[in-house]
């Protein structure tokens, strides 16, 4: 008799992924309330579910790199796990966006075959997408408005306050913040970044303004108007150059990440091919895919809204797809981290960093004479 521990106990393939459960979730209302039931209405049933498998997915992994980035120390260990970890989430929002096409192999009138019996349900009450949301970090105060309610509103108490503690702070926009504001090099030796990369913005933005005036393409009207677009960036540069003036922006809206944040983040940019900011970049490098792909996925959402719906209202009560391109506009997470290309300068301009931080920011091995 074998004395084997239980937990080497053999399972089967069917067990182990839950699959009496799994194929037993698929329940087309159309075959209970139709003496024939609406083909289509499985596909919409399981592209859904799909959907909130992988949902379940990404909040794993994002939810470990919210943990990771929480601690007080990130070592370099685990800024090259959260990588690998948020390039998994990228590839699973690629095939969440593709997975639409699946979708839209029903046609309007397949789709009307069903919907009369889907109401009030809606994607608008999936829990998930917004934990997907806060989780990553979503501005309470950008949301839309949905027929005048919160999001939250269709929730359970319990799920209210699970939301509401993780947009509180327990999100990855908030933990990147934090870790970005503790980068060490930030007031390394007294170096004077600030100063010179002052000099370098004006140099650079003379530059542009020298190209425009000598333009021989350019009307003079033309030019003037291309020089005031020019001034616009002003506020980006004044910000990051005096930390008041970025207070008052981010009192109107501006930026939501600190200054000392922005900083961090302007400098990673900057030197990003310093062998030790290489982790940091191609992580923030992440977040913005990560942004640009959930708007990508809420285009392409409304979209194939418009091309099922028209100009219906949703389900749920929204007015559809004008609701949906509207979030698509107002809803993202690192705007400020796409908006520090408007701070970059050329490589040319670049201050050269003190010798020692430049040190500090490499792999230095020694040779046995050393
Ligand atoms: C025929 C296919 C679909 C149609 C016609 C459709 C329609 C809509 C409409 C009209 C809304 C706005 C809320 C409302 O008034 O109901 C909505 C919201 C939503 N739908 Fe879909 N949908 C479809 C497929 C999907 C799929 C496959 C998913 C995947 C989970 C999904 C997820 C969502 C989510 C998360 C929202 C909330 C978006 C937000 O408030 O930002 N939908 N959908």
């Amino acid at each position: 008799m074998s004395d084997e521990p239980k937990k080497y106990s053999t399972v089967h393939y069917h067990q182990y992924l839950g699959l009496d459960k799994l194929l037993d979730a698929q329940h087309p209302r159309s075959a209970e309330l139709e003496p024939e039931p609406a083909h289509d209405e499985m596909l919409f049933i399981i592209v859904h579910q799909s959907y909130e498998i992988w949902f379940k997915q990404i909040l794993h992994e994002v939810g470990s790199v919210v943990e990771m980035f929480q601690t007080n120390k990130v070592d370099e260990r685990n800024i090259s796990t959260s990588i690998a970890r948020l390039n998994r989430v990228i590839e699973i929002f690629k095939l969440l966006i593709e997975h639409i096409r699946i979708m839209e192999t029903m046609t309007p009138l397949d789709f009307l075959d069903f919907r009369k019996y889907l109401f009030p349900a809606s994607g608008f009450q999936s829990f998930q997408f917004r934990k997907v949301e806060n989780t990553l970090g979503l501005p309470e105060s950008d949301r839309m408005t949905y027929n005048n309610y919160h999001y939250a509103t269709f929730f359970t108490k319990e799920q209210q306050e699970e939301l509401n503690q993780i947009a509180k702070g327990n999100n990855l926009f908030a933990a990147v913040e934090d870790w970005l504001e503790r980068t060490p090099f930030l007031r390394f030796g007294g170096f004077e970044f600030l100063e010179h990369y002052k000099a370098s913005v004006e140099r650079m933005v003379e530059k542009e303004a020298e190209a425009i005036r000598a333009s021989s393409y350019l009307s003079e009207k033309e030019k003037e108007g291309r020089l005031r677009m020019m001034a616009n960036t002003d506020p980006y540069f004044r910000s990051i150059l005096d930390p008041h003036v970025h207070s008052e922006e981010k009192g109107k809206g501006t930026f939501r990440l600190s200054y000392d944040a922005m900083l961090a983040a302007l400098m990673i940019n900057l030197y990003n091919e310093e062998p030790l900011l290489q982790g940091p970049y191609r992580f923030l490098l992440c977040l913005i895919d990560i942004d640009e792909l959930l708007t990508t996925w809420r285009y392409r959402h409304a979209q194939m809204v418009l091309r099922m719906l028209g100009r219906k209202t949703g389900t749920g009560g929204s007015s559809g797809h004008s609701y949906l391109r509207q979030t698509a506009i107002k809803h993202h997470i690192f705007t400020d981290l796409h908006n520090i290309s408007t701070l970059l300068i050329p490589r040319s301009e670049l201050p050269a960093l003190p010798s020692r931080l430049v040190k500090e920011l490499g792999f230095y091995y020694t040779s046995k004479e050393d």
